[in-house]
């Protein structure tokens, strides 16, 4: 068997310059980096509130390691919730407003995984052109057709809308905060647009989480939109520190997500340090809103500084 396909394929993104590595960086994420044995700023994580490294997730990981233990076992279909499942998924439901919620690996598989439950090949998934690759993979693996609209722009989203044939099931998914432009989604626009045509709305609150009044629960939450929206997710590997992500939304949401999503249902569950650090950071978020304002000085004051030096900002309303 010929293996020239890997080398070819390496020099072609060479050429393109596409090719992409990844830096070593010593120590923890902080403030600071070493890079490549180098001391520098770091100005692109998503440890927004600076959890990453918190004594309280640190304190959270070792205790549930000693209590619970290092694995989960298998997946929660056959070896069941643990304890911490079912803590954090009540923390996350009582953060967010919702009825219920369910905790997934990564914002990744949750997307994959949750927009094929809610659409199929006779339906339509109307999806903002800046979307995260996860959830355009989302869309894709669901078989609807897929109507990617401008970003942000509701004259198409309605063009989309009105064209979708009247008997298909129709999901609209955007991002709240979205994530390469630092721009938030019109969200009580895409909601009444959603009720006018008969559609439903998921939120995909990655970056939000943690950072909007009150308590950091997110856009949608900010807005009062949450009885309007069918499906909020976010992760917790950002603003909340750790890894992992969460679905928020109603107790049939929830069990027809434990029935159907194959990226819950065929996956090891999280393990308990994991857990026990996004149950911390949850607590911390509500407690210590000083995190959320020291966040919007800085980027407020990193954008003074570069608008001073000239360059554009584009339209991020955000530490994005
Ligand atoms: C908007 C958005 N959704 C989903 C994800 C995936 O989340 P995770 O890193 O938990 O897989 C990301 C980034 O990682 C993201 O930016």
């Amino acid at each position: 068997m010929t293996v020239d396909f890997i080398q070819d394929q390496l020099q072609s993104l060479r050429k393109a310059s596409l090719y992409r590595r990844v830096r070593s960086v010593a120590g923890e994420q902080d403030a600071i980096l070493t890079v490549d044995g180098r001391q520098v700023l770091n100005f692109c994580s998503n440890n927004y509130l600076g959890l990453a490294n918190h004594p309280a997730l640190r304190e959270a990981a070792k205790e549930a390691i000693d209590r619970y233990g290092c694995g989960s076992g298998a997946s929660r279909l056959i070896s069941g919730n643990m304890t911490l499942h079912e803590e954090l998924e009540s923390q996350i439901a009582e953060l967010k407003g919702t009825e219920a919620a369910l905790v997934f690996n990564s914002g990744f598989q949750a997307n994959t995984g949750v927009i094929p439950v809610l659409v199929g090949e006779a339906d339509v998934v109307l999806s903002d052109a800046l979307n995260h690759a996860s959830i355009i993979d989302g869309c894709r693996l669901s078989r609807a057709k897929i109507f990617v609209y401008r970003h942000c722009d509701m004259n198409e989203l309605e063009r989309g809308l009105k064209n979708s044939p009247p008997d298909s099931r129709k999901l609209i998914v955007t991002e709240s905060l979205f994530s390469m432009d630092g721009d938030e989604a019109p969200l009580a626009d895409i909601v009444s647009l959603a009720e006018e045509h008969g559609a439903v709305v998921m939120v995909d609150e990655a970056h939000a989480t943690g950072i909007y009044e009150p308590h950091g629960a997110g856009l949608v939450a900010k807005l009062g939109l949450g009885d309007r929206v069918l499906v909020q997710m976010g992760t917790l590997g950002k603003a909340l520190g750790g890894f992992g992500a969460y679905v928020a939304g109603s107790q049939g949401l929830r069990e027809l997500l434990i029935n159907r999503c194959r990226s819950f249902i065929f996956t090891t569950a999280l393990p308990p340090a994991v857990m026990a650090m996004a149950i911390a950071a949850i607590d911390l978020i509500k407690k210590e809103p000083e995190r959320r304002q020291a966040l919007r000085d800085n980027f407020q004051l990193l954008r003074g500084g570069l608008e001073l030096l000239g360059y554009s900002l584009g339209t991020s309303q955000s530490q994005i």
